[in-house]
C-alpha cells in the first residue's frame, strides 16, 4: 500500500508553461526513492507538492488514500510530513536542541518540556551530535552538524514520510556518505518512507527506487532502478 501516491498531477506556475505534466508516482513505507532530474527539471517542484506548499493545478495527491486538497495543510505539514532542506533552514540564533524542541511544539506532539528535551536529545544523538553540540547554537555548527540536526528536526513529531531536498549538496564525501546511512537507515530500520533528490551518484546507488524527471515528465511511467 503506497502512503503517497500521484495521480495525473500538472503544475505550472505560469499560465504558459507547466513545470509537472502527467505525473503518475507512488511512494511506500520502508524504501528510500531519488528523484533525478537536470536542473529545472521539476524537482522541487515535485517536493513542494508533496509537502503541501503548492497545489496540484490538475490531478491529485493522496495521503494515504486521502486527498491532500481536502486536507488542512498546516496540519499536515507540521504533522505527517518532515522536510530536510540543502539549505538546512534551522533558526540560527537558537540552539541545535532548541530547534528541535520548536518544531514539536508545532506538532501535535503532546508531552511535557522535560519529555521533548530528552526525546530531542534521543533524536540528535542518533545523527550524531551529543549532548555538547546539542546545546550549541546552529551558528556555532558546521555544515554537516547543521543537517544532522535539520534530519533530526524532521524526525521530532513522528512523521511517517521524509522529503530530503539535495540533502548532501553542501557536505564533503564523508560526511555525505554518513547522511545517507542516516537517511537509508530510517526506511530500512524504522519503516519510514524517504524520498530523496539529488543530483549526487551516491545517492543514486543506494536508494531503492529511482525515478527521474525530464522537462517536468516522469522518463518511465513506472519507477526504475538502474
Ligand atoms: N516560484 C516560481 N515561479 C515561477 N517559476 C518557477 C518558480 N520556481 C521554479 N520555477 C520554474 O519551474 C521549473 C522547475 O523548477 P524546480 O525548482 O522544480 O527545478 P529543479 O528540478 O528542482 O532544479 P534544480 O536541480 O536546479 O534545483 C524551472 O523552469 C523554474 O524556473
Ligand atoms: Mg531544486
Amino acid at each position: 500500500m503506497s502512503i503517497i501516491k500521484l495521480e495525473n498531477v500538472y503544475f505550472s506556475y505560469t499560465a504558459d508553461k507547466d513545470v509537472l505534466k502527467d505525473i503518475d508516482m507512488e511512494f511506500e513505507k520502508g524504501k528510500v526513492y531519488g528523484v533525478f532530474g537536470k536542473s529545472g527539471a521539476g524537482k522541487s517542484t515535485l517536493l513542494s507538492l508533496i509537502a503541501g506548499l503548492e497545489t496540484v493545478k490538475k490531478g491529485q495527491i493522496l495521503y494515504k488514500g486521502k486527498n491532500l486538497n481536502k486536507m488542512n495543510k498546516d496540519d499536515y505539514r507540521s504533522n505527517e510530513i518532515g522536510v530536510i532542506f540543502q539549505s538546512y533552514n534551522l533558526l540560527p540564533h537558537l540552539t541545535a536542541l532548541e530547534n528541535v524542541v520548536l518544531s514539536m511544539d508545532i506538532s501535535k506532539v503532546k508531552m511535557s518540556n522535560k519529555k521533548q528535551e530528552e526525546l530531542a536529545i534521543k533524536l540528535l544523538d542518533r545523527v550524531g551530535i551529543d549532548e555538547e553540540k546539542a546545546k550549541r547554537k546552529i551558528l556555532q555548527l558546521s555544515g554537516g552538524e547543521q543537517q544532522r540536526v535539520s534530519i533530526a528536526r524532521a524526525l521530532s513529531y513522528g512523521a511517517e514520510v521524509i522529503l530530503a531536498d539535495e540533502p548532501t549538496g553542501n557536505l564533503d564525501k564523508e560526511t555525505e556518505n554518513e547522511i545517507i546511512e542516516i537517511l537509508t537507515s530510517l526506511a530500512h530500520d524504522d519503516n519510514k518512507c524517504v524520498i530523496i533528490i539529488s543530483h549526487s551518484s551516491k545517492i543514486k546507488q543506494k536508494v531503492d527506487i529511482l525515478y527521474y524527471l525530464v522537462n517536468g515528465k516522469l522518463e518511465d511511467s513506472k519507477a526504475s532502478k538502474k
